[in-house]
């Protein structure tokens, strides 16, 4: 006896519709789409009790004829890809000819559609099978009503969420098309009432003021970098502003929002050095790179995408953020234009007394330093103003500013400089060194050994000439020279120390966290002396810094107190 058989058309299609429709918020998904994809610029949604009893879409697209509407409920019915090699690069939303039959296949569905003002068509179905055609009047454009969802598939049915949580869903899906589509005017109805009501927006800036409230946009920097055929855009929240408000995050990739735990990541690590563990920024961005380097057929839903560079795409999010939260620093520091220091007055900061000033005149950090130049070159450092500089308890610089005063911990300011200065040093052509009269000879410990061997590259980049000696030794032939205090030996061994401490860490430590360590050690302490020149050299390079105004741990290395927190304080307002 055969114990094979082919399943009945519509359980089949019952099967299939489980994996497209799996909830109110993915009818909304493929209606939405459907009417975007039929050129619509207004689109009208209506949902009652979480979509459950009703999800309607009304568009002002191009409509359907007879002939059409009829066959878009069939399976594999579409008018949007014709062959295979038509999926490569596709633009419409849609491609698989699916949603409409799964839709009808669960639900009471009916569309009613019109090619232009005037006559069009209206058909029924009911758990799949089509009731009734009939004429009807209707203005250009398409209105589907979906009612009863699941209601001939009680299992599904009881999967169902509460009615706020299957709203919070659909919201979620319009949220992220509505940001990927700013040109269409959106409205939304849940049981009668309306909870959205977008209009055209020109930037996503607008948008995003529109859907996540007018005051969370001064959160965001802008986001705008080119890395090869990949361009990212959009907003990426202020470092000190993250945790401030509840997490939100749309990624957009080639006018589609999708879902990507790779790219959600990439964003977070750009923000590694900027914050403290556990906070997650909010962002929204915009990927756009060529067709065929990304496959968009690869999830049911379509709410995930495949890049054949995935790498190079996440290296692309996590440079473009990087560069968005970079940007702040200096333009926070400085200022627009470069100008915003007032001089104080002569008399108003007197040489301060704490300070032990140093003998040489030399300035702090090493201006033969290449990644110097560069840095200069992103910010001039003769634009700098640098105003009178106290130091505090040796730990602290104080300066007086047109908005009230600023205070840097010189550690955590040196060791942000220093960082940038290693990484370029790292990932770009290395730095010069100085060779010394006599080589030293350094023993470490067996893990110490191995740490160093397996990083030999990185340190050499860093401008250490090293030679193993037998045993667990090596011999130092040269050392970088990053600033005059800098104690070479000291800092390898107990970066080495570190690093070989770190049990969460690899032998071969990831670039980042290597010279941020180095970075650490490198700095100057709290608790050193600086002379005038000394805070004058480390103002200046800070202000060139692109990193955020953190150090490598997350903590914040500058604070400033403004007039009107000042005069809050004192009671003087
Ligand atoms: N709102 C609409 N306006 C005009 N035509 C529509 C509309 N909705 C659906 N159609 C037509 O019906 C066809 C079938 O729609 P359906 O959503 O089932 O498939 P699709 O959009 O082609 O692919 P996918 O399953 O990937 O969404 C579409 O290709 C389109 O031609
Ligand atoms: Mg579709």
């Amino acid at each position: 006896m055969p114990r094979i058989a082919m399943l009945p058309s519509d359980v089949a299609d019952q099967i299939a519709a489980g994996e497209v429709v799996e909830r109110p918020a993915s009818v909304v998904k493929e209606l939405l789409e459907n009417a975007l994809d039929a050129g619509a610029t207004t689109v009208d949604i209506d949902i009652e009790d979480g979509g459950r009893r009703l999800v309607r879409v009304s568009d002002d697209g191009f409509g359907m004829d007879r002939d059409d509407v009829q066959l878009s409920i069939e399976r594999h019915a579409t008018s949007k890809i014709r062959t295979a090699a038509d999926l490569v690069g596709v633009q419409s939303f849609g491609f698989r000819g699916e949603a409409l039959s799964a839709i009808s296949s669960v639900s009471r569905f009916t569309v009613t559609t019109a090619v232009a003002d005037g006559a069009g068509t209206c058909i029924q179905v009911a758990g799949g099978s089509l009731r009734d055609v009939t004429d009807t009047a209707r203005r250009r454009g398409t209105t589907v009503s979906v009612s009863d969802l699941f209601f001939n598939t009680p299992a599904r049915a009881r999967f169902l969420r509460g009615t706020r949580s299957e709203w919070r869903a659909t919201s979620d899906v319009l949220t992220a098309i509505a940001l990927a589509r700013r040109d269409v005017r959106l409205r939304v109805t849940v049981d009668g009432k309306e909870v959205m009501s977008l209009t055209p927006a020109r930037t996503l800036r607008d948008r995003v003021a529109a859907l996540w409230g007018a005051k969370s946009v001064d959160r965001f920097l802008d986001v705008d970098a080119v890395t090869g055929p990949i361009r990212v855009t959009g907003l990426a929240e202020r470092p000190a502003d993250v945790g401030t408000a509840s997490r939100r995050t749309a990624i957009i990739v080639n006018g589609r929002a999708v879902r990507d735990v790779g790219l959600t990541r990439a964003v977070e690590s750009a923000y590694r050095t900027a914050l403290s563990a556990g906070l997650r920024p909010s962002f929204a961005l915009e990927i756009q790179l060529p067709g065929d380097a990304v496959d968009v057929n690869v999830h049911p839903a379509k709410a995930e995408v495949r890049f054949h560079d995935r790498w190079g795409t996440e290296r692309a999010v996590e440079r473009a953020v990087r560069r968005a939260l970079g940007v702040l620093e200096s333009s926070a520091l400085v200022g627009a234009g470069a100008r915003i220091w007032h001089a104080p007055t002569a008399d108003a900061f007197p040489e301060p007394l704490t300070q032990v000033p140093l003998a040489e005149d030399a300035p702090f950090f090493a201006e033969h330093q290449s990644a110097h130049v560069e840095l200069d070159r992103i910010t001039p450092a003769d634009d700098v103003i640098i105003p009178p500089l106290i130091q505090l308890r040796r730990t602290y610089l104080l300066y007086e500013h047109a908005e009230g005063v600023v205070l840097i911990d010189q550690h955590s300011a040196h060791e942000r400089v220093l960082y940038e200065r290693f990484m370029q040093q790292i990932t770009g052509g290395g730095a010069s060194s100085q060779r010394l009269l006599l080589p030293e000879t350094v023993h470490l410990s067996p893990r110490d050994a191995e740490v160093l061997e397996a990083n030999s590259d990185s340190f050499q980049r860093l401008g250490y000439e090293l030679e193993p000696f037998g045993g667990y030794s090596v011999i130092v032939h040269a050392v970088p020279t990053p600033h005059r205090r800098f104690d070479a030996l000291k800092c390898l061994t107990e970066s080495l120390a570190t690093l070989s401490g770190d049990r969460g860490a690899t032998v071969h430590a990831a670039h980042e966290l290597l010279v941020a360590t180095v970075a650490c050690k490198a700095a100057v302490k709290a608790g050193e002396p600086l002379a005038p020149d000394e805070m004058r050299a480390l103002f200046r390079s800070l202000v060139s810094t692109t990193l955020p105004a953190h150090d490598v741990h997350g903590r914040s290395g500058i604070i400033r107190l403004t007039w009107d927190e000042l005069d809050r304080r004192f009671g003087r307002r």
